[in-house]
């Protein structure tokens, strides 16, 4: 029987050679947000070992936008060269290269994970943050400021700039990161967002920024490139952010044309109660597609040929993503088709290995 891991998927104009996906990864390795050799060993290791879709890690709009000091950007024109070399190479490796376009909100400032991970201040190279409420993630950080009007339409015009700087760069995916309790999640849940405007209550004033967000990527986006967004689909914890409101929203980005939902969870709260398990994620990506009927991806704790194989030919999702076994091993997508006996083709460099 024929491996539907190893079938193709067209989405738009882009036909992706298997379904197999290297989820996005920060590297804490950027300096002033420019991608570096790091990021093209990195990214195109992945790309010649065979996924489908490689999607460069979380890329601020905006230097306050980063996680860590760190962190990838494309707040200037000057950031796009060295992308534009990294995805031509994964191109060269019949490879599709995705970019996932990220703001931190209460989440930055912070250290990067090998240095502590803790926030940053002013002294230690940190900037002050900004959040849909002065509510931080942890009781004991300072620094937090709401953002007012002004601050969020900034941030939708940095969206749609750091779109225009993605298609130079020859980006052929675009995700927007709306999950693990960064700006557009922090704007989503109830448990981060206490807004009296028309950006918190209502769960439509909850969605208003990441529909504006969608709408201002769009604007610059080419019609017929894929767009994905990855939601965190619940918050892990009482009163948050939940599946239901995850289906709601997904349908509202089908009619506005987004592609798929790539589909996490979790990262808004620190009290959140994760059951991890392996495929724990699977059933919320398996709920949006039926519910909605968009295409999904599934991520989170799948390791294996045949676990990914069952995931995508049960038609519980329809993209496998992959980080930290990725990380263990970039030739992801030539071992998986050597253990599904899936016919692939091999970089000619490496055809001696192929068995
Ligand atoms: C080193 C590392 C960096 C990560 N950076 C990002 C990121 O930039 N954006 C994101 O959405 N998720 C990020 N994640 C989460 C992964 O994309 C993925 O959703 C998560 O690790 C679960 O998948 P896994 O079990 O295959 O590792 C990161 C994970 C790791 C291990």
């Amino acid at each position: 029987m024929s491996s539907k891991l190893f079938s193709p998927l067209k989405i738009k104009s882009i036909t992706l050679k298997n379904r197999i996906a290297i989820s996005p990864m920060c590297q804490y390795s950027a300096q002033d947000g420019f991608a570096n050799d790091w990021h093209l060993v990195h990214l195109g290791s992945r790309a010649s070992g065979g996924a489908g879709l490689i999607i460069q890690e979380a890329t601020s709009v905006s230097p306050e936008g980063r996680i860590s000091p760190e962190d990838l950007g494309l707040w200037k024109d000057e950031q796009i060269e060295k992308m534009q070399q990294i995805n031509q190479f994964i191109i060269s490796q019949k490879s599709v290269p995705g970019i996932q376009l990220a703001h931190a909100g209460r989440k930055a400032s912070a250290a990067s994970p090998w240095n502590g991970g803790r926030k940053l201040d002013a002294t230690q190279g940190g900037w002050d943050t900004m959040a849909p409420s002065a509510v931080a993630y942890h009781h004991t950080e300072n620094s937090l400021v709401a953002l007012d009007e002004a601050g969020i339409q900034k941030v939708v015009s940095d969206f749609k700039s750091a779109t225009k700087r993605a298609v130079q760069a020859g980006f052929q995916v675009m995700e927007i990161h709306a999950a693990h309790g960064y700006l557009l999640h922090q704007f989503l849940s109830p448990l981060s967002n206490f807004r009296t405007d028309a950006y918190g209550g209502s769960f439509e004033n909850r969605i208003r920024l990441t529909l504006e967000v969608v709408d201002a990527v769009q604007s610059e986006w080419p019609e017929n490139l894929p767009l994905f967004v990855r939601i965190s689909a619940t918050d892990w914890a009482e009163g948050g952010w939940n599946l239901e409101e995850s289906v709601q929203l997904s349908k509202m980005l089908k009619e506005k044309g987004v592609d798929l939902i790539d589909v996490s969870s979790g990262g808004l709260v620190s009290h959140q109660q994760i059951p991890l398990g392996p495929n724990y994620q699977v059933p919320f990506a398996e709920s949006i597609k039926n519910e909605t009927g968009i295409l999904t991806s599934a991520v989170g704790l799948i390791t294996d040929a045949a676990q990914a194989e069952e995931i995508v030919a049960s038609g519980k999702a329809d993209l496998v993503l992959f980080a930290r076994e990725s990380l263990r091993n970039p030739n992801l997508g030539l071992t998986f088709a050597h253990d599904l006996n899936a016919d692939v083709e091999w970089p000619k460099q490496y055809e001696r290995a192929k068995m």
